[in-house]
């Protein structure tokens, strides 16, 4: 039976838009919800207890408005706080991001793949895990990338300063021989078109937003959860300033809408 409930989707700011439209376009009947904790981004640099915190706290109130599954469009949270809330919602269908090794290793051609991540997300347990389970011979190098979230949050997408910081990078990698950029926060994606001015267009970029969102797909199918009809509307709170959000949503959500304010 159709279920008309909304999917509910965090980050620890806009970034998540990025995994938002993919969803909106692979499933357009979903109503979506999205708060965007913008009042604590960055999560890069952030204790893992701090963010599962905060991840608890958005889930309850993304269920409270009647959430039929939650997407956790962040890579720092997932890993400090998926597997917490698969623990206290085992019903729940609970998607999170990975870095995109796998396809990473299967595409590469020079052999050499880079992650563009943050420090939390880098050093993860469950980083090392998918590069023991995935890398394979591929020779794999990690860049965090401190600063480029702020960029991404103040709207620069490819002034002066968001193309020297990217720039410094990106050339480090490209020089090591890497043909395959793994994008891994959800936020960089909005840097393709910075990106693709800067490597040479041999050099693949990958992120898993697309996936992402067919898992979603997949796990609303297989728990008969899917909504059907028309295009269904998506609401947005900010825990930052939502007119800021407000002003920069005609960029990344590609159409305008009303963000209020998360109740901290
Ligand atoms: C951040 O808030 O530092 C980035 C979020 C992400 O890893 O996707």
């Amino acid at each position: 039976m159709p279920d008309q409930a909304a999917i509910g989707v965090f980050d620890s700011g806009v970034g998540g838009l990025s995994v938002l439209r993919e969803i909106r376009a692979r499933l357009p009947a979903e109503s979506l919800l999205y708060v965007a904790d913008s009042g604590h981004v960055p999560y890069g640099e952030k204790s893992p207890d701090f963010i599962r915190e905060r991840s608890q706290r958005i889930a309850e109130f993304l269920l409270a408005r009647g959430a039929k599954a939650l997407v956790l469009a962040c890579n720092t949270a997932t890993v400090a706080a998926v597997a917490d809330l698969r623990a206290r919602y085992p019903q729940l269908p609970i998607v999170g991001m990975e870095p995109a090794v796998k396809p990473a290793a299967a595409a590469t051609r020079s052999g050499v793949v880079g992650v563009l991540a943050t420090t939390g997300t880098l050093r993860s347990a469950k980083f090392a895990a998918l590069l023991d389970r995935f890398a394979g011979d591929v020779r794999v190098i990690t860049q965090p990338c401190p600063g480029l979230v702020e960029r991404i949050e103040a709207g620069d997408l490819d002034g002066p300063a968001t193309r020297r910081l990217l720039a410094g990078y990106v050339e480090p990698l490209l020089a090591e021989g890497c043909d395959t950029l793994i994008l891994g926060c959800t936020h960089y994606p909005f840097l393709r078109p910075l990106l693709a001015q800067m490597v040479p267009s041999s050099v693949s970029l990958i992120d898993t937003g697309a996936a992402v969102a067919r898992q979603v797909q997949r796990l609303l199918e297989v728990s008969d959860r899917l909504a059907d009809g028309s295009p269904a509307p998506c609401r947005f709170w900010s825990s930052g300033d939502p007119l800021a959000m407000q002003e920069i949503l005609p960029v990344l959500w590609g159409e305008s809408a009303t963000v209020d304010r998360f109740p901290d």
